[in-house]
Parts: structure tokens; sequence; C-alpha cells
């Protein structure tokens, strides 16, 4: 598998082209970002960690696979890392091939700006629609964050949110009344229309990290707990309690950008201890 990475004094970060994965981001020495130790590297099946691109689908989708094909994708890396003393930036494109337009029928260019300056990491998604028609697409920055333990873990910030339970039947939507989410089972909760940074505790070494986005409205919730993740090849009985997903995304409403105009967003976030 190719990579590209990022460094600066104090920071390192690591990109799988394929998908254009984040595999790895680290503040002095600190890992940050949690990669299965079952994960699959073989350049087809999306890497189980890290921080996939969900495109042009956010979950089930009706055209191809869950999460649709950026995450099983070859990217382009169209700017070279930077690689400066204190900021590092590199741009990876995802263009429509044949393969693509054969499922999902469109023309784009998905631009993805990956830069680390300091604490912060800054993602930013830009597509531009290159056809005629309206392009309509969810989308999700799908975050694994490594954790100590993920029962002691925290999310603040989502509290007066309504969120979609995906683990209840039907999908309810529901009304968040805690200050801190805290998981103890299988959770997968997309809250709609957050506003304030999110922030969560318990990373491994008793750091957090703060979250703010524009563009991408919601913030999806999810672990699968012992069952599910022992059920998963490429993640196993082990693993499960290391990670937290907390991911930004356009998961419910789709974004419309019509022909021959953009659309960007972006996701920062900013470790401390
Ligand atoms: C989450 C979804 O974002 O991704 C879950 O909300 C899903 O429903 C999870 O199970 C993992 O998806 P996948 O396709 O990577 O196994």
């Amino acid at each position: 598998m190719e990579y590209v990475e990022l460094k600066t004094v104090n920071a390192y970060c690591k990109i799988a082209k394929f998908g254009a994965t984040l595999v790895d981001w680290k503040v002095e020495e600190q890992p940050i970002i949690f990669v299965s130790p079952n994960a699959v590297f073989d350049g087809k099946k999306a890497i189980r960690g890290g921080i996939p691109v969900c495109f042009p689908s956010f979950g089930p989708w009706s055209y191809g696979a869950q999460h649709g094909f950026a995450r099983t994708s070859n990217w382009q890396v169209v700017e070279d890392p930077t690689n400066g003393e204190d900021e590092s930036v590199v741009v990876l494109r995802l263009e429509d091939t044949e393969e693509t337009r054969k499922i999902w029928n469109f023309k784009f260019t998905l631009d993805y700006k990956i830069k680390i300056s300091g604490k912060v990491l800054d993602l930013c998604l830009d597509l531009k629609n290159n056809g005629e028609e309206d392009i309509s697409f969810t989308t999700a920055l799908h975050t694994y964050f490594c954790v100590d333990d993920v029962e002691k873990a925290s999310i603040a910030g989502l509290k007066g949110l309504q969120y979609l339970d995906k683990t209840l039947p039907d999908t309810p939507k529901l009304t968040e009344d805690r200050e801190k989410v805290e998981l103890a089972g299988w959770t997968d909760r997309v809250y709609l229309g957050s506003s304030e940074a999110v922030k969560i505790t318990g990373l491994v070494d008793g750091g957090e990290v703060s979250l703010t986005s524009s563009n991408l409205p919601d913030t999806v919730v999810w672990n699968p707990w012992n069952e599910k993740a022992a059920a998963m090849g490429d993640l196993g009985a082990e693993a499960w309690p290391k990670f937290i997903c907390v991911e930004a995304g356009a998961c419910v409403d789709p974004i419309v950008v019509p022909g021959n105009q953009s659309w960007s967003s972006s996701h920062r976030m900013e470790y401390s201890k």
C-alpha cells in the first residue's frame, strides 16, 4: 500500500492513498487515531480504522456498497506534502472514472486537503460538480479515536441535540439530555445539526480532542461492542474497547451541488493534554 506522510517538529501524519485514509496522527509522539490490529491492507477492503472518507454515501447506499466508493478507491496526490517546521499540507484527489460512472453516473472532482499544524489537524473536503446535473450525496469523515477504555471515555457538546438511534427498531429520533455522553453498550447514533464544539476525553494518555466543523452538520457516535466486534473479521473480540468513532458528516439530509458548482467543508481536531 502506498502512503504519504506529513511531518512537522511536533506532529506526524500518515495517509494511505487507498481511500485517502488517514491511518496515523501523532502529536508529540502520542497516537490519537486508532487502526484495528486486524485491519486488512489489501487495497480492496476499506481499512478498519483511521479516518475513512464516506462518499457519496454515509451508511447503506442504493447504488453500491455501504459508505460509498471513496474509501475503497485509489486517490491521487495533487499537491505534495509541504513538510515545514510548523505546518505540513497535502492534497489528495478523487475523480470519476468509467467504473464510478457505471454505478453512479456523475462527473466530479473531490479534493481532500489534510494539514497538521501544532496540535491541530485540519481536514477539508471539497466537491466540484463537473457535469450539468445536480449531484446529491451524503458524506462523513469516519474517525476512529484511540481511547484507553471506551467505557471511560466521554463526549461533551451533544446535549439538547436530536439523534437517530440506529440500534433501535425503526431508528427513532430522540433527544440527548446528557452533558457528557458515555457508552455502555453497542452505540450507533447520528446526532443532528451539532453546532457547539464536540469534546472527547479519555484518549490513550488522558488527552482530549476538540472537534469543530463547517458544512458537516452531523456527528456520528459508534462502537459495535463485544459481540458485534467479535463477528467482524477485521476488528475482533479484543480491540473494540480501544476506540470510539466520532464522525463529522452530512449524514442524513443530502447535500445538493448544482451542475458546474462547488461545495466545501472542513473539520478541525485539536488535541490537548
Ligand atoms: C458507522 C455507522 O458510521 O459505521 C454504523 O453508523 C456502521 O452503522 C459503522 O456499522 C461501520 O461501518 P463499516 O461499513 O465500516 O463496517
